[in-house]
Parts: C-alpha cells; sequence; structure tokens
C-alpha cells in the first residue's frame, strides 16, 4: 500500500507518495511538488535529495555496507577480478566463462589508441597534469569513433572501447609527461598486468610482473568501480541527461573527480602524510588542526557525505596495504603514520561525534605509492576503476523511462527589478 507524505502550506493539505526501494529505504516523491503547491525544495550539496532510481548500487551509510548489484563488495574484492566487476555493473549480471571470454578479447582488441591521437598530444605542455590530459583524450577519442552512440551495438562497442583504451590513454599520458617512449598493450597479459607493463617497462629495464602488485591494484580498482550517485557520477548523469555522447560525458565525470573532496583526496592524503614527515609535526598536533573551526583544514582521507561508520572500502583497502607492504617486504612510513593518526582520530570526542571514520583514500595513496604511481597519475588511477560505474549510470540513465533533461531550480536572492543605468550615469 503507498504511503503518503501530508504537507500543509498556506492551510491547504497536499499528499504526496513515499517511494521504497528494494532495501527499505524511503523518499518523498516531490515530482509533482511545484505543479500543486508553487514550491521547491532546496537543498545545496544534495544530502536529502534523491536524483535517480538505480539497480546498479547499494549503499548504507549508518551500516557501512556496499553492494554492486546485491554482491557485498567484500565477496567481489576476494574472488572477482576488475574486469568481471565492470561486467557485472554495466550488465546487471556475472558473465558466463563464455560471456568472460568474450568480453576480455573484446578488451584485447581494442587496446591500441590511434596513432594520430598519440602524436597530438605529445605536443602538451609536459607539466600538464595528467587528469586534464586525460579528460582533453577521452574527449578527443569521440572524433576517432564518432559512430559509436547510437545503436546498442555501437554503445556496447564504445563501452568496450572505453574499458579497453583508457588504461592505455593514462599509461600514454604518464610517459608523455615524463618524456618517456610508449609503451603498447600485450594482448597475453591480464588488464592490471597490462597497465602496470605499460607504466613501468622500458628497454633499460624491463618490468618484472608481479602477481602481488597486480592483485593489490585489481582490488584497487573493484573498490573505486562505483559508489552510487557521487559527484562524478552525478555529472555523468547531469550531462548525459542533455543526451550528450558517452565521450563528453565521461569526459565531464573526469574534470569532476579531479577535485580534492572528491578524486583528489586520494593525493591529498599523501601529501598531508608526508607534510607531517617532513615538518617534524605529530599525529596529535594534526589532529587537533582538523578541529579547529577556525583553520580551513581537514583531515584527509577523513570523513563521508554517506559513511557515518567506518567505510566498507577503507577496510578493505588498509588490509590489501598492509599485505602489500608485507609481500614485497617494503617499509612506508607513510602507513605507520596513517594508522598512528587514524588511532588518535578514532579515539577523539570530535571525530566519534561527527562520525569521522576513514574513507577510501586514506590508505589507497599508500597502495599506489607502494606499485611505484607517481603522485600526480593517483587521480588517473581513481578515474580508470571509477570508470565502469560512469559507463553503467550513464546507460542507466539512457534507458530509463523517467529520464528527463536534469534541470534543478534556484531561490533567486539578487537585486530585484532595477533600470538600466547609462553608463554617464554610473
Ligand atoms: N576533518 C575534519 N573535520 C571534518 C572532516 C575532516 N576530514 N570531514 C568533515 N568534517 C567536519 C566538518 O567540518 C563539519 O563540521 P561542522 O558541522 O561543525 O561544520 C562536519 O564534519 C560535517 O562535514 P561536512 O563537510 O558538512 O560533510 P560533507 O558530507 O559535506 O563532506 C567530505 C564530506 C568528504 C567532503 C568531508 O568529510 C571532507 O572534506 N573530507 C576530507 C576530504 C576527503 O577525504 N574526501 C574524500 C571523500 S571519499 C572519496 C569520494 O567519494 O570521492
Amino acid at each position: 500500500m503507498t504511503q503518503y507524505v501530508e504537507i500543509i502550506f498556506e492551510k491547504k493539505s497536499y499528499k504526496l507518495p513515499v517511494i521504497v526501494g528494494s532495501e527499505g529505504e524511503k523518499a518523498i516523491d516531490t515530482t509533482k511538488l511545484r505543479q500543486l503547491t508553487g514550491l521547491i525544495t532546496l537543498d545545496p550539496g544534495f544530502a536529502s535529495t534523491g536524483t535517480c532510481i538505480s539497480s546498479i548500487t547499494f549503499a548504507d551509510g549508518e551500516k557501512g555496507i556496499l553492494r554492486y548489484r546485491g554482491i557485498p563488495i567484500e565477496q567481489l574484492a576476494d574472488h572477482s577480478s576488475f574486469i568481471e566487476t565492470a561486467y557485472l555493473l554495466i550488465n546487471g549480471i556475472l558473465p558466463t566463462l563464455k560471456e568472460i571470454r568474450h568480453f576480455s578479447d573484446m578488451l584485447n582488441k581494442e587496446s591500441l589508441v590511434p596513432e594520430d591521437m598519440l602524436s597530438f598530444f605529445q605536443n602538451v605542455p609536459r607539466t600538464s597534469h595528467p587528469m586534464g590530459v586525460l579528460s582533453s583524450m577521452v574527449n578527443t577519442l569521440r572524433n576517432f569513433y564518432p559512430e559509436l552512440d547510437t545503436t546498442t551495438e555501437e554503445i556496447n562497442r564504445a563501452v568496450t572501447l572505453f574499458l579497453s583504451k583508457i588504461q592505455t590513454l593514462a599509461a600514454m599520458s604518464y610517459n608523455i609527461s615524463q618524456g618517456h617512449d610508449i609503451v603498447y598493450p600485450l594482448a597475453d597479459l591480464s588488464y592490471c598486468a597490462n597497465f602496470l607493463n605499460m607504466m613501468f617497462n622500458s628497454q633499460q629495464r624491463p618490468y618484472q610482473i608481479n602477481e602481488a602488485a597486480v592483485n593489490a591494484l585489481n582490488i584497487f580498482w573493484i573498490l573505486h568501480a562505483d559508489h552510487e550517485q557521487n559527484c562524478s557520477t552525478s555529472t555523468v548523469r547531469i550531462v548525459g541527461s542533455g543526451k550528450v555522447n558517452l565521450y563528453a560525458a565521461i569526459s565531464a565525470g573526469i574534470s569532476a573527480l579531479w577535485g580534492p573532496l572528491h578524486g583528489g583526496a586520494n593525493l591529498a592524503v599523501i601529501e598531508m602524510l608526508s607534510g607531517i614527515l617532513q615538518s617534524g609535526n605529530t599525529a596529535a598536533r594534526v589532529v587537533e588542526r582538523a578541529k579547529d573551526k577556525k583553520d580551513p583544514f581537514r583531515l584527509a582521507g577523513f570523513g563521508h557525505r554517506v559513511y557515518k561508520t567506518y567505510d566498507p572500502r577503507a577496510k578493505i583497502m588498509k588490509k590489501t596495504c598492509e599485505e602489500l607492504l608485507a609481500q614485497m617486504n617494503f617499509k612506508d612510513p607513510l602507513f605507520d603514520l596513517a594508522e598512528e593518526l587514524e588511532e588518535i582520530a578514532l579515539n577523539d570526542d570530535y571525530f566519534i561525534e561527527q562520525n569521522l571514520y576513514p574513507n577510501i583514500d586514506f590508505y589507497s595513496g599508500i597502495i599506489l605509492r607502494a606499485l611505484g604511481i607517481p603522485v600526480n597519475m593517483f587521480t588517473v588511477m581513481f578515474a580508470i576503476g571509477r570508470l565502469p560505474g560512469w559507463i553503467a549510470q550513464w546507460k542507466e540513465s539512457l534507458d530509463s523511462p523517467d529520464s528527463r533533461l536534469m534541470r534543478p531550480r534556484q531561490i533567486y536572492n539578487g537585486t530585484a527589478e532595477t533600470k538600466y543605468t547609462p553608463i554617464d550615469k554610473r
């Protein structure tokens, strides 16, 4: 039986239906609110606003639950591969053996990047940030594959093309920025091994595939693969709602991810930890500073809009980080410092009251450091991981019968109607 919320406004009563999700979460359907009452809802930051109904990812921030298509993130991290998880997110079900083999073959076939594109990007300034380069490269891809966004078959090819080429583009942007030779993808390497090889192989020093590194990267990307309506995913959906092509929507998502409050937090954590070590500051003093309301400083990698308990991804990330450092016999002082900061923050009244726990980014940068990924590539690594989620959400919004141009409203608080003043009278 449908439940309703009653709104009484200017002595009139209005009933708005309550929508219930498959996990029991509830929302007031305000679609008709303005039409009925003349009112809009105001929610800067969208903390109480749902923008869509989605069957891709379920996150319960109070209980620390994250599931892709119903499967707990812990099980995917233990048993799945990034490619299988990408298939799951995009197609809605786990692939059969035949399907995953076909998917892998398609990814292999699409892994090369047009040579013209290479020469184009060889001329960007060496100091360019790889996130900016990646976002431009993704948009530029459409010029090479303009036909791929109309029929289902074309869209499916664009999806595999994207998943495959993004890692080639990312490694290429790094090699270009370093003035290194481009390393091409190899058909007999797995997705994660291929990426590491493209990043680190050189004629002088052939890269030895390290299974511990491949496994950690696989988990890193699985944990980043989707996170419902976060800033960059909402960007992809909003941009996509104007019916732009997939390339433009993903390029916008990459730009949205760049910021330090979102995907850039993994880099901010490493800068914070390195800064503490270099300055001789203590973890306790840094936690004190993060609590000071007069100081804009925040503890990077802590807090989350959705999670009011330990981020389930951070738990897996920390364990993966510990295992990787042990397997690589790599003692990273940043890891010890991160653990110390976590211990102090989790026992601090302010952090307890505000429900601030480590998020996915708190330990992820230490994994990337151990893998040898340069810091300016950290957010690019997040972007590669988030790609399946962006694609799945873009496809879902495209196919949804409720899909409309996303166009929020506002409350205007500027100057009331004013006469134009000629320039000589101002
Ligand atoms: N350190 C100190 N205080 C904090 C922190 C922090 N990391 N995070 C939140 N707070 C405080 C904040 O000052 C506010 O206090 P008050 O209500 O007294 O003004 C309160 O906690 C609530 O914070 P908020 O900014 O209103 O919460 P939000 O949901 O808008 O922000 C956040 C979420 C992730 C932007 C924020 O926690 C933050 O800035 N964290 C650091 C950056 C970070 O780690 N970002 C990565 C997020 S996970 C990856 C992703 O999803 O992209």
